[in-house]
């Protein structure tokens, strides 16, 4: 997937195709400009103001309090950007609106748009980053109720694969414990216990996290099945021979190889005989000339975040086989591209 410059009328088509299409501007203005108005209206909430039906501007703008002509510039270029459509009515949802924006939609997106505060912080960093080399640790600047935002922001992502993940990471035939290390919100470890009756999960992750997440778990009334454990998977002891899977989701690219390696190299111990880890993230493409948008921008962007970045799957597979596991097949989520899910299984 990548963002660009798509032409929309036949001028733009040839202007685009001679070369002649100003790409850059579009790069860093239109998109600056679109991702600010998405996140906007989501804050505001003109996305669930539209739920029931069609409206004008200044009725909408009356009922969440801003004003009227500052909202028709904003409903305007949400048009154009496709989240709405206009005709006799006023200002309606588009399908993808209807589908990714609203909070009660089985596909939300609502929460994740307004992590995007919190990630743009980080991003603003990018040039001391590239100057100094010196990266941020964005869980030590996370305060107060960022964490609920960042908990919320990420389950909405995590819904998105958890289905798919659950159906394609086999567990063995008889799997009662799961350790899901930096699993924070519990997306993941409520689909497994799910999809497993008989399994029960454990939630390791730091303290904060612990806290901003527990009532957000709550919401999905697992009780005892699906708990929490505060504490740091850097340090802690993960047991011996406890595990049927251990799950590690959107967390290597946090750390440097050495880390991942010994995070890996605990697991395995901590894995039963015929246990299985999973480790879910972005994998880095093995080239900068590699297709993939995605997989090159988040290298960058957790490099940002905590000098780490993406692993490519012969890495993750080299930190397996260096604890004693043996590698399966990477899994590449169709229903998120660019997301794949390393697996390996402790030998009996
Ligand atoms: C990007 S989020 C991923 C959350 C979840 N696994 C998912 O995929 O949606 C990273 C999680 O790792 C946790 N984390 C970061 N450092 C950690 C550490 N040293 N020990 C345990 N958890 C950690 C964070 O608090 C956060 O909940």
């Amino acid at each position: 997937m990548r963002v660009g410059a798509i032409p929309e009328t036949l001028l733009e088509r040839i202007a685009t195709f001679a070369g002649l299409a100003p790409t850059p501007v579009v790069d860093t203005l239109h998109a600056v400009i679109v991702a600010r108005a998405v996140v906007v209206a989501t804050r505001l909430g003109v996305f669930e103001a539209l739920a029931e039906g069609p409206g004008e501007a200044a009725p909408i703008a009356t009922q969440l309090g801003v004003h009227a002509g500052g909202l028709e510039k904003l409903l305007n270029l949400l048009v154009a950007a496709g989240y709405l459509r206009f005709g006799k009515a006023g200002y309606a949802l588009s399908p993808l609106a209807r589908k990714w924006m609203l909070a009660d939609s089985p596909q939300s997106l609502h929460d994740s748009m307004l992590l995007r505060v919190l990630e743009w912080q980080a991003i603003d960093t990018t040039e001391d980053f590239v100057r100094t080399g010196k990266a941020l640790d964005v869980h030590d600047i996370i305060r107060g109720d960022q964490w609920i935002t960042y908990q919320r922001g990420m389950r909405s992502l995590a819904r998105l694969t958890a289905g798919e993940v659950v159906r394609r990471v086999k567990l063995p035939e008889v799997a009662t414990a799961m350790l899901d290390i930096g699993g924070g919100h519990g997306a993941y470890s409520v689909a497994f216990c799910r999809e497993h009756p008989e399994l029960r999960a454990t939630i390791l992750d730091l303290p904060a996290a612990v806290a901003a997440a527990a009532p957000v778990l709550a919401e999905e009334k697992m009780g005892s099945r699906v708990i929490h454990r505060a504490g740091d998977a850097l340090t802690d002891d993960f047991g011996d021979a406890e595990w049927d899977l251990i799950f590690i989701a959107q967390l290597v690219h946090h750390f440097d190889a050495a880390t991942n390696a010994a995070i890996v190299r605990h697991a395995a111990e901590a894995l039963k005989p015929n246990g299985r880890i999973a480790i879910l993230d972005v994998l880095r493409p093995d080239s900068p000339n590699a297709r993939g948008q995605t997989g090159a921008l988040l290298d960058l962007y957790f490099a940002i975040t905590s000098n780490a970045g993406t692993w490519a799957a012969d890495e993750i597979a080299g930190w397996f086989r260096d604890a004693g596991l043996k590698p399966g097949r990477p899994i590449h989520l169709r229903t998120a591209p660019g997301v794949s899910v390393m697996t390996a299984t402790r030998p009996r």
